[in-house]
């Protein structure tokens, strides 16, 4: 029997006629209907939900702003420098163009790591949520290539110094390291070669897939539904017409509210943009004003702050804290082989930890500050498997869930800190503090998500 043939959604209005025969075509009602009109989100969303729309407002500005930048930059080691200055000095309304994109990329981290803050506090990633969280994360690291490529095209003393540290970091690689260098740069070190195709990385192969993520990221969302402070699937609850009692259509409801949102950020961002656009040297190093001299390396080499939590992970991994590694992996495949009643997973644990003593010995040091900072990212992918607590949301967590995260968002921003900084005993003995608490709270998660105690959920959204 043939498939019952979809029926397309009736227009109305002066512009009905011309309304239906696109739908007809082309689903845009319907689309609209899903999507806005008819996608139900819990009433209760609060603050921490502004992120997501805020997100995708900064990557609208970054790609205009972006466009604009590209008609007047130069892409060439011999013009780049000045290409910007002109943009600055000479072009029509350019410094605001281009203050707006360097502010745009810290706002964009800012506000993707609140949106990542949010997903912990309500535990967005559990389940059905896990591949919304999967994209997220591809894009947070794409988002991350697109900034270090970015970075480059002004072609500063911290532009070169900085992609001439990140690039070696790969010379540490055992065996393919320093092809992988040379093929990376398109040189032996960083030069025109290099600048040519971090713009083309920066300007459509990234920007494209980070559109396509995004896209995949809200479709993947609109199909399970929203989370929401309470952690309660709305889902569950529906009225006689199949609508969730606990939901509103996201227009008008969260759309006027989002704009507010856009409202306050747009102030705030406008206060950086027009009188503190360097932030310090926060958003845009001093030594960027430099142009770019290979000849001449600067006596304290930093990334900008979205990155230095990472950078002190990095610069952490010394001789002596391999052995606190050591110890690390020896305390996890006891504590797995205690814990655990299956013996190939005890076996393959004890396996997998003597291995990797091994390859501590083996490797130097450096290697392991290169995984480490890796791991460090890519350690956010399995949490919706790390977390085994009864219960999503913070509210209805218990003390040591609550205290991990606070010791783990302490750790985060200390280890930002340190990482702008030149590199002290001190500061190294705290970043390896922090560092060891960083990974501790994902890999101990397992075993405290679930000995916390946990208080009891409600039946329907709290607001
Ligand atoms: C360009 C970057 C991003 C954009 C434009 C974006 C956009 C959005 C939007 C519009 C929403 C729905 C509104 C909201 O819940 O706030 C959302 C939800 C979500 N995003 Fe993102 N996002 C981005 C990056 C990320 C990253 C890096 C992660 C985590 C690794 C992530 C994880 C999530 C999760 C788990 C949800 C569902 C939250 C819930 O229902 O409670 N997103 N995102």
């Amino acid at each position: 029997m043939a498939a019952a043939e979809k029926q397309p959604v009736a227009a109305t209005g002066p512009f009905a006629g011309i309304l239906s025969w696109v739908e007809r075509r082309v689903p845009l009602l319907a689309t609209y209907k899903a999507h806005l009109s008819e996608y139900y989100a819990p009433k209760n969303f609060n603050f921490w939900y502004y992120f997501g729309s805020l997100a995708l407002l900064v990557l609208v500005m970054q790609i205009v702003t972006g466009i604009f930048l590209t008609m007047f930059y130069k892409p060439d080691a011999a013009q780049a420098f000045a290409s910007v200055e002109y943009i600055m000095r000479d072009v029509w309304g350019g410094w605001v163009i281009r203050y707006m994109h360097s502010t745009g990329a810290s706002m964009f981290f800012l506000v993707v790591y609140l949106h990542m803050f949010r997903g912990l506090l309500y535990g967005s990633y559990r389940k059905p949520r896990e591949l919304i969280w999967i994209v997220g994360m591809v894009i947070f690291l794409c988002l991350m290539a697109e900034a270090f490529f970015g970075y480059l095209l002004p072609w500063g003393q911290m532009s070169y110094w900085g992609a001439q540290v990140i690039v070696n970091l790969f010379d540490a690689i055992p065996l393919v390291g320093p092809t992988l260098a040379v093929w990376i740069r398109g040189d032996y070190v960083v030069s025109d070669a290099t600048l040519n195709r971090f713009f083309a990385f920066h300007v459509i192969a990234i920007p494209l897939v980070l559109a396509g993520l995004v896209a995949a990221h809200i479709l993947a969302l609109h199909e399970v539904g929203s989370n929401n402070p309470d952690g309660i699937e709305i889902k569950e609850k529906k009225d006689a017409s199949g609508i969730p009692l606990d939901g509103i259509p996201f227009h008008p409801y969260y759309t006027v509210k989002d704009t507010l949102g856009a409202a306050v950020f747009l102030i705030v961002f406008a206060i950086c943009v027009f009188f503190v656009p360097e932030m310090g040297g926060y958003f845009l190093e001093y030594n960027n004003f430099i142009p770019a001299d290979p000849l001449r390396t600067p006596t304290h080499i930093a990334p900008l702050w979205y990155f230095t939590p990472y950078y002190s992970i990095l610069r952490a991994t010394t001789e002596t804290f391999m052995w606190v590694l050591g110890a690390g992996v020896i305390g996890m495949v006891a504590l797995i082989v205690l814990s655990v009643r299956n013996n190939l997973v005890r076996l393959a644990s004890v396996a997998a930890g003597a291995a990797l003593l091994v390859a501590f010995y083996v490797f130097e040091p450096k290697v392991w500050g290169v995984v480490l900072m890796g791991v460090a990212v890519m350690i956010f992918i399995p949490l919706p498997w790390l977390d085994l607590s009864p219960v999503k949301s913070i509210r209805y967590k218990g003390p040591i869930f609550k205290s991990a995260l606070a010791v783990f968002v302490i750790a985060f921003v200390v280890l930002g800190y340190f990482g702008t900084q030149p590199v002290t005993d001190i500061g190294t003995i705290i970043s390896q503090v922090c560092t060891a608490l960083y990974f501790l709270f994902f890999l101990l998660m397992p075993w405290y998500s679930t000995m916390d105690k946990c208080k009891p959920v409600p039946e329907r959204v709290t607001w």
